[in-house]
């Protein structure tokens, strides 16, 4: 698939999702913390046009916003947000992008997967040493039955395996879900996913 034919597939794909509400492990998240102060930093990767970023702005926090289309961040830049001056937006690949100093929270909802998987065990390892004791770590990863299985650029893991990388975290919420159903885009899919919120010990 050509870049612009990916980037035309997600600018679709954010009209599609444009209301939809925050995901359930980003909510999760926002009631487990304690109340955020002035400085309490997430950072979201592959944040798309910011159905989580909307919510986790309203309930407090600063947000390091990235993404790698430059429609996610427009889009998100469009949004009506009060306080919007907490969100830093960054173009950047996810597998690339520094995680800034001082966060107590990483969220990659249904992107972290969206790399190869050298890259993902590297991030992965990035992001369990930026964490503090006490930070969270939330979002989906795909599980190997899940029909993309083998397509390149993307990583599954067994379910063993996920848990594996969780070592060293309290598991909040970690709920394999199968189901089939259709992508946003029209295409039928069966999804193998974990959703997860973990709190570094
Ligand atoms: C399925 S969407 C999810 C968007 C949003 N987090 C949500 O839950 O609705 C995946 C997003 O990740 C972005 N993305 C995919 N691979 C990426 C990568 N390697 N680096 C940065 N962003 C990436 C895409 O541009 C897209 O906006």
């Amino acid at each position: 698939m050509s870049q612009q034919d990916r980037s035309a597939g997600w600018a679709a794909y954010y009209d599609k999702l444009r209301d939809r509400p925050p995901r359930k492990t980003v909510i999760a998240a926002l009631d487990l913390f304690d109340p955020p102060s002035t400085d309490s930093l997430v950072i979201d990767l592959g944040c798309g046009d910011g159905r989580d970023v909307v919510e986790m702005v309203r309930r407090g926090w600063s947000v390091v916003a990235v993404d790698a289309e430059p429609a996610a961040l427009q889009q998100l830049a469009a949004r009506e947000m009060p306080d919007s001056e907490r969100v830093t937006p960054i173009a950047a690949r996810l597998e690339e992008v520094p995680l800034p100093l001082g966060l107590t929270w990483v969220n990659s909802s249904f992107a972290m997967p969206l790399c190869e998987p050298e890259p993902f065990h590297i991030l992965w390892e990035r992001i369990r040493e930026a964490l503090p004791v006490g930070g969270r770590f939330t979002g989906q990863w795909y599980g190997i039955r899940d029909s993309w299985e083998g397509r390149p650029g993307i990583t599954f893991l067994e379910r063993e395996q996920a848990l594996v990388l969780l070592d060293g975290f309290d598991l909040e919420m970690f709920e394999e879900e199968e189901a089939d159903s259709v992508t946003p885009r029209g295409n039928p899919k069966h999804w193998h996913i974990f959703h997860i919120v973990a709190r570094k010990r």
